[in-house]
């Protein structure tokens, strides 16, 4: 049985006193009914580590890059990831390949260096509207998850979490209906199930998109949804500690 599993992506927001108010929150209200992780702009990460230390909620980066060090201004290196206490690595976000232009490539690549540097990926797919509205969701999906099942193989599944994001559905309050992200769940389980049952069954996908408090038991509660990847309802304290245990 795979354990509910709910991250919040706080993105480019925040600042010390705000995070330190939702951890206060979030270590008082957790019922401990999911696992839970928490990606803070990655200038906080020391912060996460001290106020988290002794409790079980894992925290870890939004992005960092494949290459182990040199000259790569700007960016993260994985063992520096590492040094810091984290435990995941968000990568392949919709808004870093729209925005800042990563190829499928490059983010299997970083998949790879994750799982090297002994770190969690969350591995982010989804399509647009308007892919959606073109038919080609699986499609889409299909090929950002080849990418990575190519570079690694699927045993490597075992330790990579997914996290399935419509982009249409980020930040926009549509939320997809449990039903619609529950069909796109069973395709890619069934994606991994292709190439090896048992790693299919023990990988986490988790939903995201305007994920809230009122929707989270309904999509949880779906046979391929193992939990959330929730953003602006993140930053809200009673809201995210809601979504959390919410799990089934
Ligand atoms: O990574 C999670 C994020 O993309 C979802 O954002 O605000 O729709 O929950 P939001």
């Amino acid at each position: 049985m795979r354990r509910t599993l709910v991250a919040a992506n706080w993105k480019m927001n925040g600042n010390k006193a705000s995070n330190e108010a939702l951890l206060e929150a979030f270590k008082k209200g957790f019922d401990g009914s999911a696992d839970t992780a928490v990606f803070p702009p990655a200038l906080y990460i020391s912060q996460l580590a001290e106020s988290l230390k002794g409790t079980d909620i894992a925290y870890g980066v939004q992005n960092a890059y494949f290459e182990e060090k040199g000259a790569y201004t700007g960016e993260l290196a994985l063992s520096m990831v590492k040094e810091f206490g984290c435990q995941y690595v968000l990568i392949g976000h919709s808004e870093r390949r729209e925005i800042f232009g990563e190829t499928d490539e490059q983010i299997a690549a970083k998949v790879e260096a994750t799982l090297a540097a002994d770190l969690i990926p969350m591995l982010c797919v989804g399509e647009t509207l308007e892919e959606r509205e073109a038919g080609i969701t699986e499609k889409v999906v299909k090929t950002q998850i080849d990418a990575v099942l190519k570079k690694v193989g699927i045993a490597a599944f075992e330790k990579i979490v997914i996290a399935y994001e419509p982009v249409w559905a980020i930040g926009t309050g549509k939320t997809a209906s449990p039903e619609q992200a529950q069909e796109v769940h069973a395709f890619i389980r069934q994606l991994l199930a292709a190439e090896e049952a048992d790693v299919s069954q023990r990988t986490r996908i988790l939903y995201g998109g305007s994920v809230k408090a009122a929707s989270a038991e309904a999509l949880f509660g779906q046979p391929d949804i193992d939990g959330g990847l929730v953003g602006g309802a993140s930053l809200i304290a009673d809201e995210f500690v809601a979504i959390c245990n919410a799990a089934q």
